[in-house]
């Protein structure tokens, strides 16, 4: 593998950040040595009913397509095991036949943010890093602090004051970080990460080549539950838009190693507040940053790093890119925990894109289709008490019951749902 700046394709040196030509972001190419694709699946396949921790890890078990890192150096918790569920009550919501989620929230630290972890800061251990930071809307900070603890490094986190779930608060101060709250939003604090000098410290959000290396890696563990049968359309949240670059980039590499014959759509999905993304998919130049605002806090982002890599995958894949509103997005989480599954605010705007690509048939009704759910339903607790407190449609409000009979008649009334 070699690591080259993602604009210029100048080759870069390990541990940088940024081209030295033309300051583009980097990334890892992989060599175009053939490989035995079938020899490949069942490595992989064999892997998963091995008891060494890297084979049990969802993203080290296809170390062949990582950047080499010694094994005594990587730092894993097994992250990515992660299940994919078929979706019923959010395929009803959404009119779709053939739907199901993927939960990348049921990783270590509960959010996708886990699998690009392993790898940044295995990477920077390697290195000889002793401090790890990172801009955060809260994942990212609860994933840094959980690794850097295990590597044995400091742990600093810049997170917007009051834009940050308390429960993704509190889960980093446990996992022992410092955590600075800024006056600013997300955008100021990684624009103050990005001056640090990533030769001292290793900066750790997404524009970290070594990030979107483990999270490509969720495309494999999808495609490998489905036979390696790509669905049709895959749809994702975006706020920095590491993710929709590291999705895109897995499906890509599979492809042209052969491990499958096509790619699937990307759709990604912005809240409307945020969605500086959205727009300039749709009317094209340079990205114009916004002032985010949304409660789905997690993707309360304005100027999101890594825009052009996610539309170059966007565009190869024959994506979309489009946005929902908070209360589509309020009203999506709930169907998704009616399905027994649950996630996070910004995990739902996956469902209301579904719901919204399905109204005017930019998806077909049987179209295959997975939603990627980034984070799980505990990650902001706050927001789901919230809302069953509301008026809102789906509001499952707490019963006071007057006494014992009323408690009886009403399991009278549930069991005779099922008479
Ligand atoms: N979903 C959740 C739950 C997230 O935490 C994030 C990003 C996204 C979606 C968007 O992913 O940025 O790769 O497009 N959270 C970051 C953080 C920014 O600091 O935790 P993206």
């Amino acid at each position: 593998m070699r690591l080259a700046c993602s604009e210029c394709g100048v080759d870069a040196a390990s541990g940088s950040l940024f081209c030295s030509e033309c300051r583009g972001l980097l990334e890892f190419r992989l060599d175009p040595a053939p490989h035995d694709v079938h020899a490949l699946r069942l490595l992989f396949k064999e892997r998963r009913a091995s008891n060494d921790s890297l084979d049990q890890s969802g993203v080290w078990r296809f170390r062949e397509l990582l950047p080499a890192i010694a094994p005594e150096h990587v730092v894993t918790l097994r992250e990515n095991a992660i299940p994919v569920y078929r979706a019923q009550a959010g395929a009803v919501y959404a009119d779709a036949t053939r739907l199901a989620y993927l939960h990348l929230g049921m990783n270590p630290t509960a959010s996708f943010k886990d699998a690009g972890m392993t790898v940044a800061i295995s990477s920077a251990r390697s290195r000889g890093s002793r401090v790890a930071i990172c801009a955060s809307t809260g994942n990212t900070a609860a994933s840094m602090a959980a690794y850097a603890a295990r590597a044995g490094m400091s742990a600093i986190v810049l997170v917007p004051a009051g834009g940050v779930s308390e429960a993704k608060m509190a889960q980093t101060l446990d996992y022992g970080a410092t955590v600075a709250a800024i006056d600013g939003d997300f955008d100021r604090a990684l624009e103050i990460v990005r001056t640090f000098d990533s030769e001292r410290v290793a900066i750790v959000n997404s524009i970290n080549p070594y990030r979107i290396e483990g999270q490509k890696c969720a495309a494999f563990v999808l495609l490998e539950s489905r036979r390696w049968n790509a669905p049709d359309w895959i749809v994702v949240p975006g706020g920095n838009l590491g993710n929709t670059s590291a999705l895109g980039k897995g499906f890509r590499e599979a492809r042209d190693l052969g491990l499958l014959t096509r790619i699937p759509k990307i759709a990604v999905v912005q809240a409307a507040g945020a969605a500086p993304f959205a727009n300039v998919f749709r009317d094209g130049g340079d990205l114009v940053p916004v002032e985010a605002e949304t409660d789905a806090t997690a993707i309360r982002i304005g100027a999101p790093a890594s825009w052009r890599k996610a539309l170059g995958e966007v565009r190869a894949s024959d994506g979309t890119v489009i946005s929902v509103g908070d209360d589509e997005i309020a009203e999506a989480r709930a169907i998704v925990g009616r399905d027994g599954v649950g996630c996070e605010p910004a995990s739902a705007a996956s469902l209301a894109g579904l719901r919204k690509l399905r109204e005017d048939d930019t998806i077909a009704r049987d179209d295959d289709v997975v939603l990627v759910l980034t984070g799980h339903v505990l990650k902001d607790s706050a927001y789901a008490a919230a809302f069953h407190a509301s008026v809102a449609r789906l509001a499952n409000k707490i019963v006071r019951l007057p006494d014992e009979a009323a408690l009886r008649a009403l399991v009278d009334r549930a069991s005779a749902v099922y008479a």
